[in-house]
């Protein structure tokens, strides 16, 4: 399955590397692209260094994942994902700011993460939108109606506790198998209601 993951400035970094090393695990071909700010939170939240650079801030997040991810420039505009004429099954925007939920739905795109869930939409693909944010505007709210209404699945990173959590990885195994699920991938990284 090839899928492309942007990474905007919306806490919620380790849901992002969960998210990637999942990806990858599942033999997924993953393109990703991290914005200005997506870089900004991946280092404060992951390596506690919030000016870590760039290069760096990638090279330690894919550090455990291997070489099945191609990373995209957020002005990549020759990525794949730029256009609809390549294949690609599933987009997600993980985690997700207000700010890029709101260009999403506005249609407006400035970055290749915007670009790649406009065409995701334009072409009756699968976008999963995992926004976070509290609390949540009226129009924080009327946006994602708009992309849901659009065609995007929201995905609010919301991790819930039945399961019986014991440790913030647990939490985030929770929402990450969440977002496997969306897209058709088999897991069992979180404990099923009902299936012991
Ligand atoms: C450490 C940190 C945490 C942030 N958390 C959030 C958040 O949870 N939700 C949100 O919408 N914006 C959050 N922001 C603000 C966004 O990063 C900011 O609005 C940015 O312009 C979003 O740009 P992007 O969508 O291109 O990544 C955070 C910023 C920083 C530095």
């Amino acid at each position: 399955m090839h899928v492309f993951l942007g990474i905007t400035g919306a806490s919620g970094a380790p849901y992002a590397a969960g998210l990637l090393e999942a990806l990858v695990a599942e033999g997924c071909e993953v393109g990703l692209s991290a914005s200005v700010a997506g870089i900004e939170v991946l280092a404060t939240e992951l390596y506690g260094d919030a000016s870590l650079p760039r290069e760096e801030t990638l090279a330690r997040l894919l550090e455990h994942v291997g070489g099945a991810v191609r990373v995209h420039a957020p002005d990549d505009w020759r990525a794949p994902y730029a256009s609809g004429s390549a294949q690609v099954d599933a987009y997600v925007i993980c985690p997700c700011s207000m700010g890029t939920l709101g260009t999403l739905a506005s249609g407006s795109m400035s970055n290749l993460i915007h670009r790649a869930a406009s065409v995701a939409l334009k072409e009756g693909r699968k976008l999963v939108v995992m926004p976070r944010e509290t609390p949540l505007s009226a129009i924080h709210l009327r946006n994602m109606l708009t992309l849901r209404e659009a065609g995007a699945t929201i995905l609010f990173l919301a991790p819930g506790f039945y399961h019986r959590a014991e440790t913030v990885g647990d939490l985030v195994d929770f929402v990450v198998a969440r977002a496997l699920d969306q897209l058709g991938l088999e897991n069992s990284l979180a404990q099923r209601w009902g299936q012991s």
